[in-house]
């Protein structure tokens, strides 16, 4: 993990936890996805290293956990239907995909399954995707027919970190507890010294088993939506089944882009600065303080990684302490930007 990832200094880094605190406080909901990049893309490019459009770079791979072998005439990091989609394909043909439904009431285990993990060259992300065609065999026999699940996870600083995951009102899709083992998440270079529990979505009704169409689920019956507010620099995808089925030894399912917020290397501005406040008890009227948090700017010699955010501001309107409130746009530090020009050549955990 700490291979392609430089500790920022202790005074940098006390700096942008007070900036990543006021980021949370202010412009968490504000963040703008202008970056997005279908998985299959990173997977296909020159050494697995993708560049994207402002300049960050992120390699993606594909690994078969725990003996789960992918199938080979659809397999797992394929584009679906074709290159210019946004969909990445991940699949399963073998016994060792297999997690238990938990329908007993023990806890299904993602011991064996399909992965692509992500990472970034030196940065932090936050990132939304959306797992999708979570089906199952239409088969009479609920009890007969393989069942789909997906899962995310991600890792900031060598620490796990887990999405919000959601699905829509009368989805065949519920989140459920899966337990991970250790060794299967050093499989993916997850280290860990327990097993972890984590949220996985699964195809959940017994009461319909639906191969539900791709690309045409309006609704959302078949998918779960995966969000990662706060930033990461390993991302991972699962791909598993909970149920055997008795006639059919393969399945395939797909999750969509990665979008990452926009923004821009950037560094402190220069100087003590000020901010305009109000002043209490005297609507409409404003006074100069200095500025509590440092102010940033894009920057390409900067150390810093930061988020575009639209806020507001005050700004004196001319006459006397007379101020009024408008809208801004802020670059917002959201971690340390120390790319390496070893990444991508260095052997995988
Ligand atoms: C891929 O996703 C992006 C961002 O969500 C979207 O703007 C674009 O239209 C999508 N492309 C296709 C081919 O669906």
């Amino acid at each position: 993990m700490a291979k392609t990832q430089t500790k920022a200094g202790g005074a940098a880094k006390a700096l942008l936890a007070t900036a990543v605190a006021l980021l949370a406080a202010t412009a968490a909901d504000a963040r703008s996805a202008c970056e997005y990049v279908p998985i299959h893309r990173i997977l296909a490019s020159a050494g697995g290293v993708y560049n994207l459009a402002d300049g960050r770079q992120l390699k993606a791979r594909k690994v078969s956990v725990g003996g789960c072998s992918t199938m080979p005439a659809l397999p797992t990091g394929l584009a679906y239907p074709d290159t210019n989609s946004n969909y990445t394909v991940m699949s399963h043909e073998s016994d060792a995909c297999i997690t238990g439904t938990g329908r007993d009431g023990s806890t299904p285990t993602y011991a064996g399954f399909q992965a692509i993990v992500i990472e970034s060259n030196g940065f932090k992300f936050s990132a939304d995707l959306v797992l999708e065609d979570i089906d199952a065999q239409p088969v009479d026999d609920p009890t007969q027919g393989w069942r789909e699940t997906m899962s995310s996870l991600a890792m900031a600083d060598g620490a796990v970190v887990r999405p919000t995951m959601t699905t829509k009102p009368g989805s065949l899709v519920a989140v459920q507890p899966f337990r991970v083992p250790r060794a299967s998440l050093q499989e993916v270079g997850f280290p860990s010294s327990d097993d972890l529990l984590i949220s996985g979505a699964a195809y959940s009704s017994w009461t319909e088993t639906k191969n539900c169409p791709f690309m045409n689920d309006p609704t959302g019956q078949c998918k779960a939506f995966v969000s990662y507010p706060d930033p990461v620099d390993r991302l991972l995808i699962i791909y598993a089944i909970t149920q055997k089925s008795a006639n059919d030894p393969n399945a395939a399912a797909f999750f969509s882009e990665v979008t990452l917020a926009c923004g821009c290397q950037c560094a402190e501005k220069p100087g003590a600065s000020q901010m305009t406040v109000p002043v209490e008890g005297s609507a409409g009227t404003c006074k100069k303080v200095p500025s509590k948090s440092p102010a940033y700017n894009c920057d390409f010699m900067g150390k810093f990684w930061c988020e575009t955010a639209e806020t507001t501001r005050w700004e004196m309107t001319g006459s006397r302490s007379a101020c009024a409130s408008v809208p801004s746009t802020i670059q917002v530090p959201v971690s340390s930007y120390t790319p390496t020009s070893q990444f991508g050549k260095l052997p995988e955990p």
